[in-house]
């Protein structure tokens, strides 16, 4: 899938492997996700254009180059979104950030909209849609369609695990999203938790149940 995009770097692929681990407790489990999404960030922002500027070193004047003025909207689908914020904003420390809240109806598997408070300039920005999980997608394809109706037109979408049902899905309805994931994992279970996955992401960061 064209749009797919795998970041398989050893050190991703090295702290996913602990934030999966079922005795990873919520501090380390939210300081993993913070340090992926940094190390994600750094990949899913490779696309921006830069532009030349002239600066004077200590030694000389030189024409080196910096990120040409692309304003970034980060967007984190609540609750679990929030635990790759900081991360991300460590590398763009200018992304405004908007808010969407969505929960999965545990019967239907439907995503239910409970809030959403975007920047004012919305349809100027990037926006990169962060959710640490990508299951029936569901989620991650109705945030996509509330920014497009707000006027949203430049999107990615940076998950930490998807399931191939998930990446279907977001690819069928948004096409022109790129999605940015640590791995692809096997499936679904009968209850819509990706296997082998991580569990429930929200509830680990959170110490909820
Ligand atoms: C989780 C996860 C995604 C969604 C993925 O959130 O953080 O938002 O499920 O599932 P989907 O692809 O099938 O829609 P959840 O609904 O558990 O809410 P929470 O973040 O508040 O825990
Ligand atoms: N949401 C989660 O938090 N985990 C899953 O495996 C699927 C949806």
């Amino acid at each position: 899938m064209a749009n797919l995009h795998i970041l398989d770097h050893p050190l991703i692929q090295h702290k996913l492997s602990l934030i999966r681990d079922k005795n990873t407790g919520s501090k380390d489990f939210r300081d993993l996700v913070e340090e992926v999404a940094m190390l994600m960030a750094y990949e899913v922002t490779r696309d921006f254009s830069l532009q030349d500027v002239e600066i004077e070193t200590p030694v000389a004047m030189a024409t080196t180059k910096m990120i040409s003025g692309r304003k970034v909207g980060l967007v984190p689908i609540l609750r679990a979104g929030l635990g790759m914020v900081a991360g991300m904003l460590r590398l763009i420390p200018a992304a405004k950030v908007g808010h969407v809240g969505l929960y999965r109806d545990p019967e239907t598997l439907k995503p239910v909209e409970y809030y959403c408070k975007l920047p004012p300039d919305v349809e100027e920005r990037d926006l990169i849609v962060i959710d640490p999980m990508l299951a029936t997608g569901g989620s991650a394809s109705a945030a996509i369609t509330f920014l497009k109706q707000r006027g949203a037109r430049n999107i990615k979408l940076m998950c930490l695990i998807a399931a191939p049902e998930g990446v279907e899905a977001v690819d069928r309805v948004h096409p022109d999203v790129d999605i940015f994931v640590a791995a692809v994992d096997k499936h679904l279970n009968e209850h819509g938790y990706i296997v082998p996955g991580l569990g429930d992401a929200g509830d680990r960061l959170f110490g909820t149940k």
